[in-house]
């Protein structure tokens, strides 16, 4: 009971913050975590960009590889920097104290973030980096206002300012960017790499979802077909009846 009314305050305040903080609407975006082809682009831009800074420490290369149909020498050639024991767990090198004098916070473990933002979020906040001097890393973002992170994917995106148009200032809501410098891709390109950059964030905080889903199916047939028979039966119990 005790837990249970812990739980209820906990989502309330949680509920309070994340609206607090939903100053724009979110743009529904599209994955599919049973896609492998993206999920194993999105790891491929994790393990490069992402993993230097964040950890997933839920998460084993060896259950990558084997989920995502990756070769285990190939996963350990092309996706595995900072160990070569598959079986290990997606650990970074970086110490949290050194973290803490670079950033002024820890980047937090990433396994279960699209669970506890959403991958819409995760699409919005790596899409809206933008110029701003008057942060240490030369970057905020509209979705987590004076973020610590970098603009780690700026080579892709390129770079982005706040488009002068701000008759409601200070409501994120009003704020637009546009493009200061360009990047190598397109912006549909940047936000296909992104997307599946998010799908496997998906996948990471949830992988067994398919299976889960499937047995559910599975379950839901099997309940369908003992109906028949439990009705086939009771119509021949009763029949003399
Ligand atoms: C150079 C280090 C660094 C790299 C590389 C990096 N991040 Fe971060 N990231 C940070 C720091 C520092 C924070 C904490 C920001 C804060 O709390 O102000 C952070 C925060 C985040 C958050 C949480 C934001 C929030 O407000 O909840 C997400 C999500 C995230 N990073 C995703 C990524 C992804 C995806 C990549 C790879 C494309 C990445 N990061 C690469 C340093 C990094």
């Amino acid at each position: 009971m005790r837990t249970a009314a812990l739980t209820l305050i906990g989502t309330s305040l949680f509920g309070l913050c994340s609206l607090a903080e939903a100053a724009r609407p979110l743009e529904p975006i599209e994955i599919d975590i049973r896609d492998k082809a993206s999920l194993q682009r999105g790891a491929k831009v994790f393990v490069n960009y992402c993993l230097s800074c964040h950890s997933a420490s839920y998460m084993r290369f060896s259950r990558i590889a084997s989920d995502l149909v990756i070769p285990e020498p190939l996963m350990v050639e092309k996706l595995m920097f900072v160990t070569d024991k598959i079986g290990n767990t997606m650990e970074i090198a970086m110490r949290a104290v050194d973290a803490e004098a670079w950033f002024g916070v820890v980047p937090p473990d990433l396994s279960v973030i699209a669970r506890s933002r959403s991958p819409e979020w995760l699409f919005a906040f790596l899409t809206s980096f933008y110029l701003d001097p008057s942060r240490p890393t030369g970057v905020n973002n509209l979705e987590s206002r004076g973020t610590a992170m970098p603009h780690v994917l700026w080579e892709y995106q390129g770079w982005r300012r706040l488009a002068q148009q701000v008759e409601n200032a200070g409501r994120g809501d009003s704020l637009s960017l546009e493009m200061a410098i360009a990047g190598r891709l397109p912006d549909s390109e940047y936000k296909n790499m992104v997307r599946d950059l998010v799908s496997f964030l998906a996948y990471l905080a949830e992988p067994v979802k398919p299976l889960r889903q499937n047995v559910g199916i599975g379950v839901l047939l099997y309940l369908a077909v003992f109906l028949a028979i439990a009705y086939l039966l009771k119509q021949e119990y009763w029949k003399d009846i």
